[in-house]
This record gives structure tokens, sequence and C-alpha cells, in this order.
């Protein structure tokens, strides 16, 4: 059964348990809905009364919301304060010796780093960047392995008010380029290299190589953390050790105070067109959202040990590791290796090591565990476990049951959030003490989200039958735009149809009890393990290959990624003779994709034709890809095809 089938079937529910219910903070559905009502009542005023408890503000707000240049929202925008203050500076005085990090290195090496230790750390960088000549407004570009160092750069970037952008270490050169010159940059900071699995990978030629590719005349600094300890190229006049800008500096640094409204980040994402695009998050709106949920959907308490896997690179690790656990007081795990080395125990192993109160990960990764050794995690005590969270993909009952009963032992509930990097934090996802659960679905919009579905004149629908996500009102953690493409912003995600309703991109059918079931991107956005790759993106980086004439991706459903890519491609020359030359040239184009973008987007299957499936006037039919990648029988109409007969190349797989 597909995964849609199978969710579609699905009636099991699970109830909070009493003693869940006794200590949430959000107890039972009445004081849910009760959030809720408030929220409708007096929208403005349900967030600003949030803003004075949660934030600690330099400056008080007066304003709350200004729509009077939607969809450019602003929310409390008179307000001051600093990101990095509320993340660190707070907690001195309360809990300066809490654990803020337990970092685990790949090799099993842990460091705890308290508040006051991450604090000092924090303002040294910070002072460090400052010498360099970096101020506030200034674009930096993180592109760092998963460490503590990462965390204070992102921090020491806030701290003085520079915009950060952090790249994902599996990006190619190409793509860090495309990042940093989108964002002119001034600085980049990075490391020589990482350790995944065993082994170091170099990171510092991929800054090097794009850094050479030219339009990067304003990056005038590179700070390389050293990790591996492996050899780098070195430019005298751009680079500056970490260590070497790190320890000739003072462990006080006076925050930058800034406005509300003030970019704290650019996050690029993948959207329909080729070219990614760089979300602007706002300060305060941003880190009211990522506390908020804390408290809501991950029932923070401060005992808690909170451990959310994801990288910095992705936006999950901006909300839920770099920001969201530290505003909180929180202590987190900080995982630098992969869950399988050295063996697919690992993920089982740290949560019993370090206690790990809540656990957050992603759909793929619980599938590949599940394949790597489902009874894994009963040779670990997992009694610390009181919640489990997922994020990225709609998950599958079938894993959705094993992590509730193997991992979390019947007795933890599971968050399943629906969010995205446009909306800073959860959007749809159960507050645990309240929600009955259910496998493969979000639940409920979160208190003061005024999330809906509508079809294509944009119009609500109340049947079961599904349309598309949006969320009818701004809410302070949305995205404000997108980096130097105003226009992109406000036509991609409020399109005139939709009557001043943010459009998510994702399609979604609710059940009789409300609840919200994602059934997938309605763009041409692919969810691969979890992240967002652009098929035209794709298209792109295979029609840059001097071979390649043609190219059209599409998805198919895969058991472990959730979805495959496959790349149909037509070559300038002739089709490969043979199934070794196919073979031999679709690994020359893979290779090329993963240079192109990251090994991310290495499509899973190539294949040949003399050319794609197309109407009349030209147009790719997409549809019959699709079907003829999933390996479907073709009951569509194809009279209106150009070239039917195509069809049956584009069929063959290469083996
Ligand atoms: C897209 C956003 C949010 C952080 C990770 C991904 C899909 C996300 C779920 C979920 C079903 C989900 C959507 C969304 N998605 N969470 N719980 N259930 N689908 O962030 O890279 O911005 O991708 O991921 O399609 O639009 P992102």
């Amino acid at each position: 059964m597909s995964n849609i089938q199978s969710v579609l079937h699905e009636t099991r529910v699970f109830n909070p348990t009493d003693d869940f219910v006794k200590q949430a903070n959000v107890s039972g559905m009445a004081s849910y809905r009760a959030m809720c009502d408030a929220a409708a009542k007096d929208y403005a005023g349900f967030w600003a009364n949030l803003a004075r408890e949660t934030i600690l503000w330099h400056k008080p707000f007066t304003r709350t919301l200004d729509e009077s240049k939607a969809p450019f929202y602003k929310w409390f925008e008179d307000g001051e304060l600093n990101v990095s203050y509320n993340c660190l500076d707070r907690h001195l005085a309360t809990q300066p010796e809490k654990n803020a990090i337990i970092f685990e290195a790949d090799d099993g090496k842990v460091t705890k780093v308290s508040y006051r230790e991450l604090h000092g750390r924090v303002c040294q960088f910070a002072n460090g960047l400052k010498s360099r000549g970096i101020k506030k407004g200034d674009r930096v570009i993180v592109y760092m392995p998963m460490s503590v160092e990462a965390v204070v750069a992102m921090q020491a970037c806030a701290r003085i008010g520079a915009i950060h952008s952090v790249v994902f270490g599996g990006f190619s050169s190409k793509s860090l380029h495309e990042r940093i010159t989108d964002a002119q940059a001034v600085a980049v900071i990075t490391a020589d290299g990482q350790f995944r699995g065993g082994k170091a990978m170099a990171l510092k030629p991929a800054v090097d190589e794009a850094l050479s590719l030219g339009g990067c005349k304003a990056v005038h600094t590179v700070i390389v953390y050293r990790r591996t300890g492996g050899e780098v190229q070195w430019d005298d006049n751009t680079n500056v050790w970490w260590h070497d800008l790190f320890n000739s500096q003072p462990s006080a640094c006076e925050p930058e105070w800034v406005g509300a409204e003030h970019p704290l980040f650019i996050l690029y994402t993948s959207g329909s067109t080729g070219k990614p695009k760089g979300v602007q998050h706002s300060t305060a709106g941003y880190l009211l959202g990522t506390m908020v949920s804390l408290q809501w959907v991950f029932d923070y308490k401060p005992s808690d040990i909170f451990w959310c896997t994801a990288d910095v690179g992705w936006i999950t690790g901006h909300s839920y590791v770099a920001y969201g656990p530290l505003a909180m007081g929180a202590t987190q795990v900080i995982f630098e290796g992969v869950p399988t080395y050295p063996d697919a125990g690992r993920f089982w192993k740290m949560i019993q090591d370090h206690k790990v109160t809540t656990f957050y990960t992603a759909p793929t990764a619980i599938r590949s565990l599940i394949k790597l050794g489902g009874d894994l995690p009963k040779q670990y005590d997992l009694s610390s476990l009181r919640l489990l969270g997922t994020v990225g993909e709609p998950i599958n009952p079938e894993a959705w049951m094993w992590y509730y009963t193997v991992v979390g032992q019947s007795r933890c509930p599971i968050v399943d959030t629906w969010w995205q990097t446009e909306t800073g934090c959860h959007m749809i996802a159960p507050l645990p003490g309240a929600m009955p659960i259910k496998p493969g679905t979000c639940t409920l919009p979160l208190p003061g989200i005024m999330a809906t579905i509508v079809n294509e004149a944009g119009d609500e629908v109340h049947d079961q039958h599904g349309g598309f996500l949006v969320i009818k009102k701004p809410f302070p953690s949305q995205i404000r735009t997108i980096w130097g493409d105003p226009e992109r912003y406000k036509k991609g995600y409020f399109p005139e149809e939709m009557h001043g309703a943010y459009l998510a991109g994702d399609s979604a059918h609710r059940d009789e009890d409300g609840y919200f079931w994602i059934m997938g991107r309605i763009d041409d956005v692919l969810n691969v393990s979890g992240h967002r790759l652009g098929t035209m993106e794709i298209e792109s980086a295979l029609v840059s290959n001097p071979l390649v004439a043609e190219a059209a991706v599409v998805g198919k459903p895969h058991e472990i990624k959730g979805e495959a890519v496959v790349a149909f491609v037509v070559l300038k020359g002739s089709r490969p003779a043979d199934a070794a030359a196919a073979k031999k040239l679709a690994e020359e184009l893979r290779n090329w994709v993963g240079k192109e973008i990251g090994p991310i987007a290495k499509p899973d299957e190539i294949r040949f034709g003399e050319n794609l499936p197309k109407t009349r006037s030209g147009k790719i039919m997409r549809r019959l890809l699709r079907a003829v990648a999933k390996g479907e029988e073709i009951t569509q109409d194809v009279s209106t095809l150009e070239n039917p007969a195509i069809l049956e190349q584009l069929k063959e797989v290469i083996k």
C-alpha cells in the first residue's frame, strides 16, 4: 500500500496518559481551545501578551502588528532586543552552571558547555568578528560542521546584529558560491573539515573554490575553525584561524540592540524555479515562535534533556538547536556524527548515556533505523524519554507505530510537527498534553495560527476532499521577504487568488476531528529524506553538462527517503549504445549534479531518451513522466502527445 492510501485508512487514536496530562504546560483540550479562543477574540492582543511575557526587551514595543504594507508585515516594530542576550545573558543570574550543550563528537568524545562558558565564548567570538570590521547588517556565511562552534558563530552574529546565512556542509562549492553572491556576504566562517562516520572530510576547499568563482569581492574575511587538522590552502589576506581570532579577545561584549524587525538570518531553500530563495527572518517574531513552540509542542521543562538531531544548516537546526532551546535555558545534546556509526544503535545509546527526555528527528531517519536494526532500541535503557517528535515529511503509520511502541515504549506522545523554512517554527502540531494523536497526522494548528484548507479560488473547503494548505492571518515567526526579491515573495506566497492568505505550497485534507493530513507539495519541489529539492534546480544542473540537451526531473516514492529523484535526460549526441554505456554515463551525470548542487541532489535514477514526452505546444508532460518513473501502466490519454513512441524508451530502467 502506498503511504497515502495507508494514511487514508488510519483509524488508531492514542490519548495522552493521565500522568502526562497532569504535568503538561498546556493540559487538556479545554485549555488548548481556550487559547485558540483567546487568539480568535483579540488576535494582536494574544501575540502581544506572549511577546511581553516571553522575550526580554531592551525597549518595550508599543505597536503589535502593522499590516499597512501587507504582505510585508511588521511585528512589535518599535521594540528593541537582542537574540543572543535572550539566549545567554538571561540565564547568567539564575543558572550559570547549567549545561547549555552536551556535545558528542563523531568518535564519542563528550564535551559539556555551561551557560556561563557559552556566553563567554559567544562574546569572545563576537569581539573577534568586530575586530575584523564585521558590523550590524553585514551578511556572514556559516559553512560549518555540527559543533559547539557553529552555534557560537550564529549566536555571535546575532550578538553584533550581523545577519548569518548558514549553508549546510553537504552543499557543493557552486551552491555555496550562489549563496555568497546572492547575500553579498562580507565573511565566511568555516572549518578545515568535518568528521562523519569515522572519516575526515574537507570543507575549506569548497570555500576556496566558491570564492574563486567570481563575484565574491565583498568577502574580506574567512575564519577557519580547526577540527580535523587536515591541510588547508591559505590566503594571508583574508584567512584567519578561529583560535587566533578568538584567543586575543575579551570575554565580554555588549549586545547590539536591534529593532524587532531587524533580519536575524537568511536561510536559502528550494522553490519552483532553478534559483534557491533566501528566506529572511525577523528578530523578535522569530524568537517568539521558537520559544512558544518549545513550551507548547515540546512541553519544555527545565529538567529536560532536549535533543533535536537536525543539522544547523536547516531551519530545524536554527529553531530547535541554535536558538529555541538556548532561549528557554534548556540543556541540549548536539551530535557531530551520523546515526549509523559505529552502528545503528548510536541514537539509542546517546539517549541512554545523556538521559535524553525529548527526542526530535526525521521520518527518513526512523525508517532507515528500522531497516538497519528494528530491535536495537531494546538493548538500551530509553526510560528517560518522555516525548518524541518528527519533522520534515509525512510519517507513514508503520514507522510511526514503531517509533511509538519500540522507541517510546507506548509511554511517550509523538509530536508530528508540520512547518517550513518560511514559517520559522511549528505551525500544525499536537500539544501533547491536550490532543489525542493518530499515526500520520500533524493534528491541529498551534493557538494563534489560523491554518485552513482552500480550493483553487481561495475559498475554504470544509469537506474531507482537501485542497491547498494556507494560513489566513500573518503570524510573528513568518518569513518577512525573500532576500533581494520582494516580488518573488509576494507572488509566491500571497498569490491574488488566496485573498491575502499565506500559501504554504502543500496540499492537505482534514478528517472528521478537524485534524490535518499533509498530502505533499503542490509545486515542483521534491522532499527527499526531509530535504527540499527543486526539480528545476536539478534540471538546470543537468543541462549545464556539455553532453546534455534537455532534462526533466520528477519524484517517485522511496521506502526510506520518502521520495527519490528520477531524471529523464536527452543527450546532445545519440542515446548510449548499450546498458553498460548508459550506466557509465548515468554515474557521470549523477556525480556532476553532486558537484553542482551537493550529494543530496544526486538523481537516484537516470533514464535516457531521444526526446521527452511533450504536447504539440512543446510542454513537457510531467504527469506522464511521474507515472513512467513509478513504473505505472500509462492509462492517461496520450493522443495529445507530439511523440507517443518516446514513452517506450523512457520506460527502460538501467540496471
Ligand atoms: C516542507 C517544508 C520544517 C522543517 C523541515 C522541513 C514538508 C515538513 C512535515 C510534516 C508532512 C511535512 C512539507 C513542507 N513537511 N514537516 N510534519 N508532515 N510534511 O522544512 O525544507 O522548509 O520543507 O516539508 O511539504 O512544505 P523545509
